[in-house]
Order: structure tokens, then sequence, then C-alpha cells
């Protein structure tokens, strides 16, 4: 009886050490596995660094192929196209303008009544989604869409037309697309960004085919401006404000322009003598530099984009991008440990996490981070994850779109550099030099597009790096200023600053 008591006792003993070794095994397992996902994090963190060193060096590689691509076509991956905006408004022009903004993931029709004295009047927008379908149609299909629906706007809305003598005719097209442009109102497509494909459209003219599809729809408009949105966005800056010299929109995609000395645009140097400058729509999404913080999430999401080895810089930048490299992120992170749960099949879709939704886990400021549980679970069907891990979500937002508004501070600066407006004198004019001569100048740089609008934590860190970049002395010098639906106001303003009957009222840069 002894013996089988003492038998018990020593079975339940071995038992419990058993037990317990097995729970301190899955334990040290669970913190070794937790160990990774950090260390995976951090190291993610450490290839994004984009220390104010790093980040003077892409300022200088950004001025350098500024200079190749202004030299020489083909001279860069930037491709600095001319817009052949040689005038901006400068705030006296006046009449109704309609607009039409082609670019993200929304269509956008504009009616402005501009009244002098930089007063706008009247503004009305209309935004539609543009069909997943029609994305990848014909280019017939697309602009009968478009030439649609602003029929219909101008029948609903568009009740002063008649009243307005012709003015109301005049109309300014915004194409956030890389445009090779022959005239300010004419302009064929070199290729399509941001997930449209219409193949048909590459090297035609779009103005042509904006007009044709206008006359099948009965619509007797004259396109009067054919602008990139980064242009569109530099004229309504400049309309508000004289002292814009530039340009940058960061939403779906990104880009920047700029005005520029004819004298610089050496590719063209005929071409331009009788002018004193010219914008120029840098294409800056196509930016690369050995300098840039890349990663192999960039590198994969390059490599299944619809254009591998283009729009480097866009890919690491706009709001198409920054949430799906999260995705990476995190399906890595569940690939390598449990702390997600059991592997779910939505980290394998691309685009699933879209970028305002990433937005949304980053700004969460529950203490639980409930909207990140929430996010987690009804986009990526990930349940029930701990606060720790929810952390760890945020923590990869935020190394994400650091490095992108760190990047984008960058290239404003270099564009600043290029103009000697950053306080150095530029690299290579002797010129104008700024601030060491005394000559500093108040520069300000329109900015649109939803990252820069409405992600604050974005905005911050934008507005601090180029404190950080320029240093303290020059930065109060520089003014970022926020253009909501810049873009397309200004190809209404660019549409009156060239129409015919208003030719007085513009400023020649
Ligand atoms: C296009 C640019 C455009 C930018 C912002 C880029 O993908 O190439 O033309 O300005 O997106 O919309």
């Amino acid at each position: 009886m002894g013996k089988l008591v003492l038998g018990i006792a020593v079975g339940c003993a071995v038992m419990s050490c058993v037990i317990a070794g097995v729970m301190v095994g899955r334990r040290i397992r669970s913190r070794r596995r937790w160990w990774n996902v950090v260390t995976t994090v951090e190291e993610f963190k450490e290839t994004t660094e984009t220390s104010v060193e790093r980040l003077r060096q892409v300022v200088d590689a950004m001025v350098v192929e500024m200079h190749a691509g202004l030299a020489s076509e083909g001279g860069s991956k930037l491709k600095m196209l001319l817009t052949f905006v040689e005038k901006l408004p400068d705030g006296s022009e006046n009449g109704i303008y309609y607009a039409l903004h082609v670019g993200g993931t929304n269509f956008r029709i504009l009616r402005i009544q501009l009244g002098g004295q930089r007063s706008i009047l009247a503004h009305d927008v209309d935004r539609k989604p543009i069909p997943q379908i029609l994305m990848t149609s014909t280019s017939e299909e697309f602009f009968d869409f478009i030439a649609l629906s602003l029929k219909e706007f101008i029948e609903r809305k568009g009740d002063n037309l008649q009243l307005s003598h012709d003015r109301g005719k005049d109309l300014g097209f915004t194409f956030s697309f890389p445009v090779k442009q022959t005239s300010v109102s004419s302009g064929t497509l070199i290729k399509w960004t941001k997930g449209f494909a219409i193949e048909d459209m590459v090297e035609k003219d779009v103005v042509e085919c904006l007009q044709k599809a206008l006359s099948r729809r009965g619509l007797d408009m004259n396109v009067a401006a054919l602008v990139n949105d980064s242009v569109g966005t530099l004229a309504v800056g400049h309309f508000l404000d004289n002292d814009t010299v530039a340009a940058v929109v960061i939403g779906t995609g990104t880009n920047a322009c700029y005005i520029e000395r004819a004298d610089a645009v050496i590719k063209c140097q005929g071409l331009l003598t009788t002018s004193g400058g010219m914008v120029i729509n840098m294409e800056w999404g196509n930016f690369w530099s050995s300098h840039l913080p890349r990663t192999s999430y960039d590198i994969d999401l390059d490599a299944e984009s619809q254009n591998p080895n283009d729009q480097g810089f866009e890919k690491m930048i706009s709001g198409m991008y920054l949430g799906d490299i999260v995705r990476r992120v995190i399906h890595r992170l569940s690939l390598e440990s449990d702390v997600f749960g059991p592997l779910s099949s939505k980290l394998s879709t691309r685009f699933v996490l879209s970028t305002p939704l990433m937005a949304a886990i980053h700004e969460d400021d529950s203490s639980d981070l409930s909207q990140v549980a929430k996010i987690l679970e009804e986009t990526l069907d990930i349940h029930d994850v701990p606060l720790k891990v929810r952390k760890i979500m945020v923590k990869v937002c935020d190394v994400v779109t650091r490095r992108a508004a760190r990047l984008v501070a960058a290239g404003i600066v270099g564009i600043l550099k290029k103009i000697s407006r950053d306080g150095t004198g530029g690299i290579s004019s002797g010129r104008n030099k700024g601030y060491k001569s005394g000559k500093m100048r108040r520069t300000v740089v329109a900015v649109e597009g939803g990252l820069y609008t409405s992600y604050t934590i974005f905005r911050e860190y934008l507005n601090e790096a180029v404190a950080e970049i320029l240093g303290e002395e020059i930065a109060p010098y520089v003014i970022l200023k926020t253009m909501e639906d810049g873009s397309g106001i200004g190809a209404a303003m660019l549409a009156a600053a060239n129409s015919a009957r208003n030719v007085d009222t513009v400023q020649v840069l």
C-alpha cells in the first residue's frame, strides 16, 4: 500500500515536472517568436533609416537628376517635362471656368467663378469614383464617361452658363499622368501610372481624345489648358500667393513641379528664348537614387507591380502603395511567428490594406487600440490579437509613413536647392546666392493630396524633416501651404490665364 502511494506521488511529481517543462518550453518558444517579431520590425526600421545626412544625399541626388533631365531628353529618370505654362494666374482673372480632373481613384468636375482681386466667388465640385473597369478599357469608353459626366454636371449646376457670354465654355483639363506637351493645350500620353492601363491611349493626344468625346455629347467647349495636377496646384498656389514657386502632390501618386528659368532648360534652348521662365513638370515619381533606403518589401512590391522598374520614388511614398508595404511586412511577421494567430489568406492579397486604413491604424489614439483591432478583424481577418501585437502594427505603419514623409521633404528641399531657395546658393548656379548674399526670400510650396491634407502624422513628419534639412535659420523662410482641390481649381485658372479673352490678366514668369 505504502509503495502504491509512493508510486502515485512519484508519478504525480514526474507529471508536474513534465507539465511545467512543457509550459516553460512553450513560454521560451513564444518569447523567442516574439523576439523574432521585434527583431524583424527593428531590422525593417533600420533599413528604412532616413537620418538628416542621408536625406541631404537624397537632396543632392535630386538636384543632379534635375540638371540631367533638363540637359537632354532621356538624360535622367526625371523627365523634367515642359508644360508650356509661361503664365501663372495672378489673382486678377475673372469669369466662369470649368475644369475636369482625372488622375487618381476619383474623377472631379469643377466650376469656378473668379472675381478678380484673388477672389473665387463660387466653387462647385462633383466627385465620382472612376469605375475600375474603365481604368483598363478603351480611350473612347473612358472619355465618353468623362464627357457624359461633364454634361450631367452642366445640366445640374451650369444654369448660368448662357448668362456668362462665352467665358463659361473654357475648360481646364487636369490629367495627372506623364504627358509630353506640345503646347499649353495639347500633349500625348507617355505612359500610364497608378494602376491605369488603357493601352490604345498611349502616345495619343489627350486633348484631341477629350475634345472628340465632348463633340460626341454635343458639348461646345474649348479645352484651353491641359495640365498636370502638380501644375494645377502651382497655379492655384500662385493665384493665392505670388511667392509660390513649386508644388507637390502626394495622393494616390506623387509628383512635383516648379518654376524654372528658360535658359536652364538646355534641352530646348531654341524653343524658349523669348520667355523668361516655364513651369517644369518633374514627374518625380520616377526619381531614383542609390541613396533611397530601399527594403526587400519595396523590391517585391515593385516586381509584382504593373510597371516594374518604374516610378520607384512613388512606390516608396504615395497613397497607392504605403498600405501595401505595411501589408507585406505583416505578412512576413505572420509567416515567421504566430503572434497574429493562424496565417490569414487576406495577407497575401495585394492592396487589401489601403493607405487610408493604414492611417487610421497609425492614428488610433484609443488606450486599447480598438480601431486597430477592428481593422485587423474586418480587413485582414486577424482576430483577438493582444495589445502588444496591435502596437507592433502601429509601429510598422509609423516606420513606413515616416520614411515616405521624410523622402518627400528631401525632394522638396532638392527643388529649392536647384532654384537657389534653400539658402545654400544651389549646386551649379552662380547667380542669386540666396540667403548667403542676404537675399533669402520668402518661398512658398503648394502641397496637395490626401497624404498631406488628411494624414496628420504624415504632414507633421514632412514639415519636421523640411525644417531639419534646411536648418533653423532658413526654415522660417520656407512655407508649405495646403491646397485642397488645388489641382482642379488651378486648371480652371490656367484655362482663364490662357483663354484668348483673358490675355492681359496673367503674370509672365
Ligand atoms: C503621375 C503624375 C501625377 C502624380 C500625382 C503620378 O503617378 O505620373 O503625372 O502628377 O501621379 O497624381
